[in-house]
């Protein structure tokens, strides 16, 4: 609980908080992790609204660090205690919460720590995006509900250091109240059914956004946040909800201006707030916003799921040369990786112990692709623990040799 004098020390923070994305631009930028990549708050001459200019995000997500996804962090998983269980909410609730809550403490601390931040800083990323679920704000949690507590002192803690490397932090609603997809482990829950798309929910989501943009713009540790994303992969295409547009778009962004107006956060310091673009499938996700001021939007482009793609090296190697990932506004490709459909996942021509030489011109096209045609990438994900199978995880292929430490030194196989 914040006293009123700390609110006061605090509130000078506010005006220094920033909204800003990747500006400067040389490699030589990029490879010192100096203050040119990132201005620093409050420099002269930085004016926070600019958008990349030849400088790109090159960012990975960390999956399975607050939202787990028990078959890509299988051996995490177990060791976390929660063996057999189908997601967060199934372990809590069969493991008991004191149990539990003191695994997933040690399981925030080791698994993605400041050692992999400086491992990604050797690798030339420079922003990474960190899915959340709802449950953060452990006042939103009801009593039929289960979920790991304390999670926001790790999150704390991380970003302050993820800040004090110069990363651009993106922050995710990525489970939502209700799970806003069924059987997905990503949402936290388990679900037989949808039920994030009623009042009730949106407005827990809501009272969530506003208390994270709270702690964004008050709090120090999180000075690098630059963006928050209202929900991850909401239901699409046949599925696709219209109040998801009507109502919790505009209703979410205008809540969020309102938080930072009565900070007085000054306009070019407010967070870009993002939604998963027209590309996703859910619609025009502007359609109902008055304003758009400060808006981005996330394109998640996974090959193993789209069956419109010809499944050949050929084919895909060419398909993400031509690929245009950009649409509705400044777009980031937020989730992607180096996975092939299931059928031919285990195949000698797919294999990724002898088809090194594909999987890295893969991967150097769908740079090529995503850095010419949106503000960048955030590979899905950091780490995994599918061993040698690096295509799920940035690490294993760094690891590997499939992707370049350096990567000023990819070139384009376009
Ligand atoms: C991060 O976690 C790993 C694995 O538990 C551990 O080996 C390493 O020492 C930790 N790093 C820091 C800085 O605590
Ligand atoms: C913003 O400030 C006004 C005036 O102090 C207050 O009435 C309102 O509840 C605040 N809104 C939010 C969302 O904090």
């Amino acid at each position: 609980m914040l006293t009123s004098s700390l609110l006061v020390a605090i509130a000078a923070f506010a005006s220094s908080a920033q909204a800003w994305l990747p500006s400067d631009a040389s490699n030589a930028a990029v490879n010192k992790r100096s203050l040119g990549l990132f201005p620093a708050p409050g420099q002269e001459g930085t004016d926070k609204r600019w958008l990349p200019g030849s400088d790109k995000i090159r960012g990975v997500n960390l999956g399975s660090l607050f939202i787990f996804e028990p078959w890509i962090s299988s051996s995490e998983w177990a060791a976390t205690g929660c063996e057999g269980q189908n997601s967060e909410f199934d372990c809590v609730m069969n493991k008991g919460q004191d149990t539990a809550d003191t695994n997933f403490q040690a399981h925030w601390r080791r698994f993605i720590n400041e050692t992999d931040l400086n491992e990604m800083i050797s690798y030339n990323l420079n922003t990474i995006r960190i899915p959340l679920g709802y449950w953060l704000k452990e006042s939103l949690v009801d009593s039929s509900e289960h979920f790991p507590k304390g999670g926001l002192d790790y999150l704390t803690e991380f970003v302050g250091w993820a800040s004090d490397r110069g990363f651009y932090i993106i922050l995710d609603l990525h489970g939502a109240p209700g799970a806003q997809q069924t059987k997905q482990p990503f949402t936290g829950q388990y679900a037989d059914t949808v039920g994030f798309y009623n009042d009730y929910n949106y407005n827990r989501a809501i009272e969530w956004l506003e208390w994270i943009v709270d702690i964004v713009h008050t709090t120090d540790e999180y000075r690098n946040v630059g963006m928050i994303e209202l929900v991850n992969e909401p239901l699409n295409w046949d599925n696709a909800v219209g109040t998801l547009r009507d109502t919790f778009y505009p209703n979410a962004y205008k809540a969020i201006r309102t938080i930072e107006d009565n900070l007085s956060v000054n306009s070019a310091d407010r967070l870009h707030i993002q939604m998963m673009s027209s590309l996703w499938g859910s619609g025009n996700p502007v359609e109902h916003l008055d304003d758009t001021t400060f808006t981005a939007f996330d394109d998640h482009r996974y090959f193993k799921w789209d069956t419109s793609i010809e499944v050949s090296h050929d084919s895909y190697i060419s398909t993400s040369c031509s690929d245009d990932r950009n649409s509705d506004g400044p777009s980031i490709v937020g989730e992607w990786s180096l996975a092939v459909p299931d059928d031919v996942e285990s195949t000698d021509e797919w294999s990724p112990s002898t088809q090194q030489d594909f999987y890295s011109k893969w991967f150097a096209a769908q740079v090529h692709a995503y850095e010419s045609s949106t503000l960048g990438w955030v590979f899905w994900s950091w780490t995994t623990d599918l061993g040698d199978d690096y295509r799920w995880s940035y690490k294993a292929a760094v690891e590997a040799g499939v992707i370049p430490t350096d990567l000023s030194t990819i070139s384009s196989p376009c």
